[in-house]
Order: C-alpha cells, then structure tokens, then sequence
C-alpha cells in the first residue's frame, strides 16, 4: 500500500508532511500546535501578542509578558506532545522579532518559521548551537534568493527550510494587491522557481532544504497535487485547522468560518500596509465606511505600524477576534474559508487528510 512520505528538516524528521501554519493572534496556541504535534504533523504556536494570553500583566509590560507566556506555551505544548514537533511562528514584521526568536531557541522549540518580512538579521550564533531549525516564509523567487545570499554572506550557511506562501492564504498577504488574483502569481506558479532559486545554495552546502507550499490548499488530493506534480516535500495549512475543537479561538471565531460563504471573503488595506485576507463583517464595513474605531496604542508591536494614522488597531481587532467579540474585530481567514462547514478533532482532519492523499497517489499509479 502506498503511503504519504516524511518530511525531512535536516535531521529533524516529521512523521507527516503537514505543518499546521501559525496563526496569530491566539488563534495557534499550545492547544493546537500540540493536538497536530501528536498527530504526527508539525505543530505550530504563534507568537505575535501571545503576551495577551495574561491581560492584566500585558497591559502593564507588554514585551516582558510577550516572552514569558511564549516561554510558557512552547513547555504546555511539550507537556502535551512530548514525541511531537513544536514550531514557533514569528514574523519579521514584529517590534520583538529578535528577541522572540532568542527566547524559541532558548525555550527549545524544534523550529522557528519566520514570514511577514525577510528574515536578514537573526540570532545566528544562539541558533546554530542550539537543534532549533529555521524555516524562511516567502511569496516569491526574488525574495528567497535575497535572503539565502544574505545568509551566505553573512552567516556562511543558508536556512534549513522554505515555505512558499501564495496568495490564497489567510492573514497578511506578501503580494501587491493587482498580482492576488492574477494568474501568473498562484502557488503553483510561484513554488517551481522557489525550488530552482535554492539549488545552487543547496548545492554550495551540500544539504537539502525541503520546500513546502501554503495557501489555499484544503483536502489530501491538494497535497498529492503540489507533492507529486510540483514537487514539494510537503505542505502547510492553516484554514482548515481553525475548525478544530482543539484551536485556540472561541468557538464563535470556528462558527464564523463556518457561516461565511464565498462572497464574505475579502481583501483589506491592513493598518501595517500589506493586504491581508479576512471574512467581512459589520466592523470592517464600518472601516470602509471611514469610521475610527479610536484606540490607545500601548506600544508599537509592529515595525510598520503608524497609530497615528490607522484606523484602528490591528492587534486589538484580532484579538478581539479570537476572544469572540467581533463588535471589535475580524478574523482573518483563507480563500477557501467558504468550504468549511464543520468543527472535527484535529486527528479527524488529519486521518481525512492523509486518507485523500493515499487515495489519489493510488489513481494516479
Ligand atoms: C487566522 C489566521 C491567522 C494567521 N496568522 C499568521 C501569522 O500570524 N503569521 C504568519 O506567518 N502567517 C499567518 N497566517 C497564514 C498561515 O500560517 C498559513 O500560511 C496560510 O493561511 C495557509 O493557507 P490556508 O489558510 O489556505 O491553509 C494566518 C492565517 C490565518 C487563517
């Protein structure tokens, strides 16, 4: 019987090649990151705001908190899948974005994935004498090369993994608005030259660097599609993860993604100035509409960030989002949010998955 090959990240093996993608704010905690982990998947917390996770104490000292309850949440998530592969998402765009990366390695985490930006400077020294992998996010050729020359020049080594991300992803979105539905920018376009971009530096290394597609991929015949025909060695998902009684979110934030329907999913200007994917709502109608909602920003936890002028506050409204209270946000959500229409285990999802994978490697033999 045919069945669904490991992914490999250097030493590091990964029973099924399927990474649960990061998903901030709260949405990705220990709870999920660790049901996918025992699964045999990669697990992954995210890091942005998880400070919010102790309000009181976040509202006081928001980067101290910030790396303490990342700390704790990389231990909740080993307590709860000691066998498993725990990820750290954080993304470059972030204020803390060094340090956070410092605090993963220390707290042990098996793999840092860092998008939303390009991961230049990292704290290479720490990184490479710990067994922390690092995984670069990209939507492109162009920027993968830049950051593997970089890496070269300064580190005389490259990343250990890639993930592409095309445009049908959830959240912030590393396409300029006209390329998110042009066809020459979907994910099987963008990933083949992602994979001849780091082949020279593979071969200067002498060390294999997987790479894996996200974005829009929802069922196990997607991941035999981009494993098998666009030769990836595996895939990340995140939509799919979100209607899972074991996701982070409030269970209104999972009914959400089940009610939306096809015409609610939306592209917004996000106050950082990257477009992001989102499910439509009363409060982001009152956006377009230019209504303020007025915020006080307690500090600036996104390098591109101009309080001044945004419209509201980006990290309040998904947290927000995550509690529930959608008077006072939104969820970010992928392009094929619309097709969710129930909430499984994360082993359910995961046996569906895997199941539809073997039964399309067996009609294609
Ligand atoms: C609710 C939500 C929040 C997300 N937050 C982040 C994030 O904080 N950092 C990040 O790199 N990607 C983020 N993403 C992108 C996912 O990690 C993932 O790569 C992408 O959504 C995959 O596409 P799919 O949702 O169609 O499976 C988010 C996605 C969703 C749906």
């Amino acid at each position: 019987m045919t069945s669904i090959p490991p992914l490999k990240i250097q030493e590091l093996e990964v029973k099924l090649p399927i990474i649960q993608g990061g998903m901030g704010v709260g949405i990705s905690l220990s709870g999920l990151a660790s049901a996918v982990a025992n699964a045999g998947g990669v697990g992954v917390i995210s890091a942005a705001e998880i400070g919010m996770i102790y309000e009181n104490d976040f509202m006081k000292n928001p980067q101290e908190t910030n790396r303490r309850a990342l700390i704790d949440e990389i231990e909740r998530a080993r307590q709860k899948a000691p066998e498993g592969v725990i990820g750290v998402n954080i993304m470059v765009a972030m204020t803390e974005f060094y340090e956070l990366c410092e605090v993963a390695i220390e707290a042990k985490a098996d793999i840092i994935f860092a998008g939303a930006g390009l991961p230049l400077g990292v704290p290479f020294e720490k990184l490479r004498g710990s067994h922390t992998k690092f995984s670069v996010i990209v939507s492109s050729a162009r920027a993968t090369t830049l950051i593997f020359r970089y890496w070269d020049r300064h580190y005389k080594d490259i990343p250990d993994m890639v993930v592409v991300e095309g445009p049908k992803a959830g959240g912030h979105l590393g396409f300029k608005l006209e390329e998110i539905d042009d066809p020459n920018f979907t994910l099987e376009k963008i990933t083949p030259p992602v994979i001849e971009a780091i082949k020279p530096f593979e071969k200067k290394y002498s060390k294999k660097v997987p790479v894996v597609a996200a974005g829009g991929i929802y069922t196990g015949e997607d991941i035999y599609y981009f494993m098998n025909e666009i030769g990836t060695d595996g895939v990340q998902m995140a939509t799919r993860f979100v209607a899972t009684h074991e996701c982070d979110a409030d269970i209104k934030f999972k009914e959400a993604y089940i009610k939306a329907k096809k015409e609610d999913v939306v592209i917004i200007k996000s106050p950082v100035g990257l477009p992001g994917r989102a499910i439509k709502n009363k409060f982001l109608e009152d956006v377009w509409l230019g209504k303020r909602q007025p915020f006080k920003c307690i500090w600036q936890c996104l390098k591109g960030c101009d309080y001044r002028k945004a419209p509201y506050c980006i990290t309040q409204a998904l947290v927000n989002a995550k509690k529930g209270r959608f008077a006072g946000g939104f969820a970010f959500a992928g392009a094929n949010v619309y097709r969710v229409d129930k909430i499984v285990s994360v082993q359910e999802l995961m046996d569906e998955l895997v199941g539809g994978y073997i039964k399309a490697s067996e009609t294609h033999r």
